[in-house]
This record gives structure tokens, C-alpha cells and sequence, in this order.
């Protein structure tokens, strides 16, 4: 089965950096938020509480975004370990009239997990596959 998401943002001033261009930073939590949306959709008829972010990977800003533009953000998994999912993101900068380009990407893995009664969490298999 192919799994995939998509989630947008309008950037706002508040995103910006000291250049007026969307914050790197912000990107990142955006994409994380992009990845963690598909493995959500994984979770499905699993055991699994939750998934966490455990590793980011060739992230990449292709384009600065400026401020009142669209960011589109699109998520696949591309392969899928015991309890690990590996999601590609990228993100897609939009303003009226004009063409979207990719602005950013990048791959995070994600793992499946149960919470620990101390808060902690356990990383538990998820029997996903892509096939
Ligand atoms: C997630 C967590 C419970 C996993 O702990 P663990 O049981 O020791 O498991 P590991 O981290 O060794 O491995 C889990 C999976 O991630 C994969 N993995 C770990 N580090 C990786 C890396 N740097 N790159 C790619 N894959 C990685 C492992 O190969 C394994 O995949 P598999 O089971 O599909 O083969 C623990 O690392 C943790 O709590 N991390 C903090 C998560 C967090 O707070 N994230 C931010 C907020 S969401």
C-alpha cells in the first residue's frame, strides 16, 4: 500500500526571520508535522500509541519563501523498517500567479511506539508494509 499526506501553511510574519524570509527552523517543524500526518495515517489497526521522530536526514532549502506565500508540504513513505517508517517531504512554495517551486526537502524517520508508565517511550514493531 502507498501511504502519503499533504498539509499546508500560509506564512505568516511571525514565521520569518531577520531577513523577512521564512524561518528554517519553522520549515523543519512544518515538515516534521508533515511526516508525522502520513505515519499517523500508517498507524491504522496498530497496537502502536503513537510515533516519534527519531532521526532528520539531507535536508535541503532549495528556494527562500517569503512572507504571505503558501507552503505546501506533501509526505510519502518511501520504505518502512521493523518499527521505523522513512518519509520523504518536500515543500512546495506557492503565490498567486505564479508557478509552485520546491523551496525545501528532506527524509525523517519516524518509529512506532507504546508509552512507558514513566513517560518514556518503547519503540514497538508496527507490521507495516509497503507491498
Ligand atoms: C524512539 C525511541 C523510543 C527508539 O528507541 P530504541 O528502541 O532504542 O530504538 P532505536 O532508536 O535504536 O531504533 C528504532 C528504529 O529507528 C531506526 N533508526 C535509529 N536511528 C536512526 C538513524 N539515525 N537513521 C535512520 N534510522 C534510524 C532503527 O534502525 C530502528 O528501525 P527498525 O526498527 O525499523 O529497524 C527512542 O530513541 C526515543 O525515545 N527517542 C526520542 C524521540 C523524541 O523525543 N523525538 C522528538 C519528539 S517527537
Amino acid at each position: 500500500m502507498k501511504y502519503s499526506a499533504n498539509y499546508s501553511q500560509l506564512v505568516m510574519p511571525q514565521d520569518t526571520n531577520i531577513i523577512g524570509t521564512l524561518f528554517g527552523g519553522k520549515m523543519i517543524s512544518w515538515m516534521d508535522i508533515a511526516a508525522a500526518k502520513v505515519a499517523h495515517r500508517c498507524l491504522k489497526d496498530v497496537t502502536a500509541d503513537t510515533i516519534v521522530t527519531r532521526a532528520m536526514e539531507s535536508i535541503e532549502f532549495q528556494e527562500a519563501v517569503q512572507m504571505g506565500e503558501w507552503v505546501n508540504l506533501k509526505s510519502n513513505v518511501i520504505a518502512v523498517g521493523k518499527t521505523s517508517f522513512k518519509i520523504k517531504v518536500e515543500a512546495y512554495a506557492e503565490r498567486i500567479g505564479e508557478e509552485k517551486r520546491l523551496a525545501c526537502s528532506g527524509i525523517f524517520i519516524m518509529v512506532s511506539v507504546c508509552k512507558n508508565e514513566d513517560g518514556s517511550f518503547k519503540s514497538v514493531e508496527h507490521g507495516i508494509s509497503l507491498k
